[in-house]
């Protein structure tokens, strides 16, 4: 049984599993069913209404049809929230759902102007800036939020840390800027084990569930927590639009929840052990995690981040260096994607941020790196393997360009 005490790593156990010592069961059932048997007309009609407007499940009410609510999946929400220290949350099919919810939420509301700030992710840019959504976005710095909020803004949204400078945003700071106007947090990177954005004033907190919450990079899914009053239009516009998780996606991101401490927690150490490591080779400029010595210039860790995370980049200064890396690296594979259990390195200006503009897209040198649970000696002897690669390609520069002009 779960108190209001817990700690963080009981409520990833337990979180969600309520109920379930009645039925005999000792792990969540995986409930396929899309639609639900109903006791009657008046009943059922009445459910229908209060699901398909965004209202949760009323006790002793039935279920509908899995677009409306689903039992795996509001098992993951409610675990999830007590995470994040949030008063619930909705879960959707990917996190550009679950963003393009929150989005679509205030379009609605007459508040589609969006007040960002860069980097975010490459997709959150584009959906923002293409105005696809019929949001319009004004980018700014941290310190500006407050003159670049309008009277028809309904939100502000910012990623700490982001991806993929990995640079630390005051949250409390940019809240207290934003004064009523609701911020967002996109906690991918850090998960709710570093970072608890409604903490630190954030009204809405987002993931990608896709990486740290799944963990094992087989599993898509995106998720938002916050007040009440937000999830009811969350779940209306996800009812409506039908974003929603599949009841098996549930299953494995509420099981992945169990396991986030340990994973976040080990994945962590071998990150930062790394990224000193690597400040030490020759080619590379310069290492851009969190936990080195300048990195955090606002003391946030500690204060707002409990760790620097398990995500760091590299500057290799040039488009060659970071190619010849990225497709030098053997036991890192080259892929999107991130905060699963084995390490990923990609070249985000090429991959993930591509459709971002040109002059705010990351540095064509950079690469960024997502460190798993392989043992720490092993991956590092991967890295410098492929950075003396780069070494090697830069001691023969005729060899570089040959290999560039056979593309
Ligand atoms: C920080 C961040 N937010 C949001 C997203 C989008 O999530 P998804 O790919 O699950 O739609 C990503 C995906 O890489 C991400 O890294």
């Amino acid at each position: 049984m779960l108190n209001g005490d817990a700690h963080f790593e009981t409520l990833a156990v337990h979180g969600g599993m309520g109920g379930l010592g009645e039925s005999g069961a000792h792990v969540p059932p995986i409930d396929f069913s899309t639609t639900n048997p109903l006791p009657g007309v008046e009943s059922g009609g009445e459910s229908y209404e209060n699901l398909a407007t965004g209202h949760p499940l009323a006790d002793g009410s039935s279920a509908v049809y899995q677009r409306l609510w689903q039992p795996g999946v509001a098992r993951f929400e409610e675990s999830l929230a007590a995470l994040e220290g949030a008063e619930g949350a909705v879960a959707f099919s990917t996190g550009m759902a679950a963003l393009s919810a929150v989005l679509i939420a205030g379009v609605r509301a007459g508040t589609g102007h969006v007040v960002a700030l860069r980097p975010l992710y490459g997709g959150t840019d584009h959906v923002l800036e293409s105005g696809l959504l019929g949001t319009t976005v004004t980018w700014c710095a941290p310190t500006e939020v407050r003159d670049a909020i309008r009277p028809d803004t309904g939100l502000v949204v910012l990623e700490s840390p982001a991806n993929p400078t990995l640079d630390l945003v005051d949250i409390a700071a940019v809240v207290a800027r934003a004064g009523s106007v609701p911020v967002l947090v996109d906690n991918t990177f850090a998960s709710p084990l570093l970072q608890q954005p409604v903490r630190h004033g954030a009204t809405l907190v987002m993931h990608s569930a896709t990486k740290f919450l799944g963990g094992h990079g087989d599993v898509m899914g995106g998720v938002v927590a916050g007040p009440e009053d937000w999830l009811v239009r969350l779940r209306q516009v996800r009812a409506l639009t039908g974003g929603l998780l599949h009841p098996f996606a549930a299953y494995l991101l509420h099981r992945g929840l169990r396991t986030l401490p340990i994973r976040v927690r080990a994945q962590q150490e071998t990150a930062a052990a790394l990224a000193v490591r690597l400040m030490r080779h020759p080619v590379v400029r310069d290492v851009l995690y969190p936990g080195l010595p300048g990195r955090d210039p606002d003391g946030l860790i500690g204060r707002q981040v409990a760790g620097p995370g398990s995500i760091l980049a590299l500057d290799l200064g040039s488009f060659s260096a970071a190619q010849a890396f990225t497709e030098a690296c053997e036991l890192v594979t080259h892929a999107v994607s991130l905060g699963g259990v084995d390490s990923l390195v990609q070249h985000p200006a090429s991959l993930t941020h591509r459709p971002v503009t040109a002059d705010a897209r990351p540095g064509a040198g950079i690469v960024r790196l997502s460190i798993g649970l392989e043992h720490v000696e092993d991956l590092a002897t991967d890295l410098f393997r492929a950075l003396d690669a780069v070494a090697a390609a830069n001691i023969r520069p005729e060899m570089l360009t040959k290999r560039l002009l056979a593309q």
